[in-house]
């Protein structure tokens, strides 16, 4: 058994996110300059480094040399904030699609009273925020509004427009996007070449397209891909037909037939 790509290859700091610099430049700046928020909102499509933001955020405000934009990852809360770690006291995240309502705002904001065990932040990350009910939000609104200076609230959501307009207007909202077919096709060639894996000419492409902009899609899709695989080769042959794609060489020989008004050839 080996873990998912997308899980060993989770980013864990803003330098290693691809194609979301309109969230990741703009964040690493107001680190540097020590301007950082109370409360965000990251929103956008899924699979494409929302809750994986949240946790570098987290690990950037919490790390021992920090808040920093590039967190040292020796400190104890780098380590349990990182990849492999098992996660931090001070860092709570909170699945809201099973946490929505009025009791559970009511004890995050018990918890929030609290003073960090023993880093600079209590930092709730929301995920799924689309998911809490308006009786939910209602009774975090004061604590959003006004958090205790050891309090940074971080939600994250596919849905923005379902978080109640008070809650969004008290956070800095940033919208993640698909990642384009040339940066995402980069990354996959990169990753390839570090797990040791040979992708005949076009697989790669394919990939890309049918993990239609999301990074986890497309990552998921390779390592099934490479799974199905012998050795370390993955063919063409075998991409097309997982991913339901039509052989180039079957479309060049209809363009060919339309071409040279073949009706027979082409019916074949
Ligand atoms: N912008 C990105 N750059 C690199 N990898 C990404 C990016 N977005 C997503 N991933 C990959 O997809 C996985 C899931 O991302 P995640 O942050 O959970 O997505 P979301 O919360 O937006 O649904 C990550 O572990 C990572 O491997
Ligand atoms: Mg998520
Ligand atoms: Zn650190």
């Amino acid at each position: 058994m080996t873990t998912a790509l997308y899980r060993r290859y989770r980013p864990e700091t803003f330098g290693e996110m691809i194609g979301q610099s309109q969230v990741t430049e703009p964040i690493m700046t107001a680190l540097r300059g020590d301007r950082v928020g109370h409360a965000y909102l990251f929103s956008g499509p899924r699979g494409c480094g929302k809750t994986t933001s949240a946790r570098v955020l987290a690990r950037c405000l919490n790390c021992a040399e920090g808040p920093t934009d590039v967190p040292c990852g020796v400190c104890d809360s780098c380590v349990e904030l990182g990849r492999d770690g098992g996660g931090s006291l001070d860092v709570v995240e909170i699945d809201a699609a099973s946490h929505n309502g009025v009791d559970d705002a009511r004890d995050l904001r018990e918890r929030a009273v609290f003073a960090p065990a023993r880093d600079r932040f209590k930092i709730f990350i929301l995920d799924e925020a689309h998911m809490v009910t308006p009786q939910g939000f209602n009774a975090l609104l004061k604590l959003v509004e006004e958090p205790p200076d050891h309090v940074k609230f971080i939600f994250a959501t596919t849905e923005p427009e379902k978080v109640i307009g008070t809650i969004r207007s008290r956070t800095h909202h940033y919208p993640f996007r698909l990642v384009p077919p040339a940066p995402m096709l980069e990354y996959v060639q990169t990753l390839c070449e570090t797990e040791g894996v040979t992708a005949e000419p076009g697989v790669l492409s394919l990939v890309v397209r049918a993990g239609g902009g999301s990074p986890r899609d497309t990552l998921s899709l390779l390592d099934q891909l490479i799974a199905g695989s012998e050795g370390t080769l993955v063919t063409y042959a075998r991409a097309v037909a997982l991913l339901g794609y039509t052989h180039a060489e079957l479309l060049d020989e209809v363009v060919d037939a339309l071409g040279a008004g073949d009706a027979a050839a082409a019916f074949a």
